[in-house]
């Protein structure tokens, strides 16, 4: 516990990383996003410049955050379930495709893998009429920060303590006084044997309205059907600077990588407007269906630079709720899309 402050702390200030070959590849997905409806600009652009003072030389055409990835395809299945809770398109039953991409969190690319715990699974549904939804998922049930604002604020005590500060850093003391912050330190897991091994979650709380009208507060899992599973210390240590990738790549060869997508279902009093706060874990939780992860897109390094995932991209009966990260995250991430353009 006492080294992920600091590993923390250099993941948000380091800043360099290699250019990728400029290739272009012809059957690049691409998904701009087209929902943003920016209801707090000002906030995005403070989130968006205290992202970007993490990595001040980030290079054309990548990513602000997240920047190492790779992007494959994939599909979904709604199961029978699914209905009953959502009209939503992608929730009926017809299988639809997918464009998924696995993430480090942070802005450096050539970052090994084994550095950073917080890793993310982005995703699109897209629908036979040419409609999309996307879930942007992060290995983590909670977030860091409560709030925007106080996001920024860790972001500053971060940045005021490179390595080498003299402690208590910046960073160390914003900790102690934040418990949402250790609850997130708290809940980061060993380095796992794949991507395909751990679960990812959307954090804020979703609005799902069947067909009947009832409308219930949802939290989004995606858990793999292989099961959790860790690498040892030694292992971890050991690993290859891109062993998640390689072995995410190697194991798609073999046959595709299966997630179910789960709702966590609220109940009264559950909160939808605060990310740090776990719901209890004796909540129902429906499965939704089969998330199959089939293949690495060729070429992902120019593949990804068209796509832009949003974090509460609407459906019919799929709604976002009450949660103020939506509207600020909508801000920041037509700001990152439109500053690697
Ligand atoms: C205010 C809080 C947040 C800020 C400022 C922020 C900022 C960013 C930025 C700037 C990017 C790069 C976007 C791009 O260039 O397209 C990004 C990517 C990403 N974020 Fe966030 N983020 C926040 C919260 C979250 C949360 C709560 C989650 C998970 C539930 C999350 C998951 C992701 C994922 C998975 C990606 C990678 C997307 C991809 O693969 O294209 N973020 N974030």
């Amino acid at each position: 516990m006492q080294s992920r402050p600091l590993l923390l702390a250099s993941l948000l200030v380091l800043g360099s990383f290699a250019v990728a070959p400029a290739q272009t590849h012809a059957q690049a997905p691409a998904q701009a996003p087209t929902q943003v409806q920016s209801q707090d600009a000002t906030l995005g652009q403070r989130l968006f410049d205290v992202m970007s003072r993490n990595n001040p030389e980030v290079l054309p055409g990548r990513r602000v955050n997240h920047a190492k990835g790779a992007v494959y395809t994939g599909s979904f299945t709604a199961s029978p379930d699914a209905a009953t809770l959502s009209i939503a398109p992608h929730l009926q039953g017809q299988p639809v495709p997918m464009v998924i991409r696995f993430s480090l969190a942070g802005g450096v690319i050539a970052v090994p893998d084994k550095s950073v715990p917080v890793h993310g699974m982005a995703m699109s549904f897209q629908l036979p009429d040419g409609r999309s939804t996307d879930l942007m998922c992060i290995n983590v049930p909670v977030f860091v920060s409560p709030t925007p604002e106080e996001f920024i604020a860790f972001n500053e005590a971060a940045q005021a303590s490179p390595p080498g500060s003299p402690a208590p850093t910046a960073l160390q003391r914003f900790i102690g006084s934040h418990p949402a912050a250790q609850r997130f330190l708290a809940a980061l897991k060993p380095m796992p044997q794949s991507f395909g091994t751990e679960s990812y979650f959307a954090i804020h709380a979703f609005r799902l309205t069947n067909a009947a009208g009832e409308t219930r507060n949802i939290r989004w899992r995606i858990v793999p059907e292989a099961g959790y599973a860790a690498r040892s210390a030694e292992e971890a240590v050991a690993s290859p600077p891109n062993a998640l990738f390689d072995e995410l790549e190697a194991r798609t060869k073999a046959g595709p990588v299966a997630f179910r997508l789960e709702a966590q279902i609220g109940e009264a009093g559950d909160p939808t407007n605060d990310p740090t706060i776990a719901w209890p874990e004796e909540r129902r939780v429906v499965n939704l269906g089969r998330i199959l992860v089939t293949g690495e897109v060729p070429n992902t390094a120019e593949a990804e630079k068209p796509i832009g995932f949003l974090a509460g991209k609407e459906l019919p009966g799929l709604a976002r709720g009450d949660d103020p990260f939506f509207a600020a995250r909508d801000a920041v991430y037509a700001l990152a899309f439109a500053r690697r353009h």
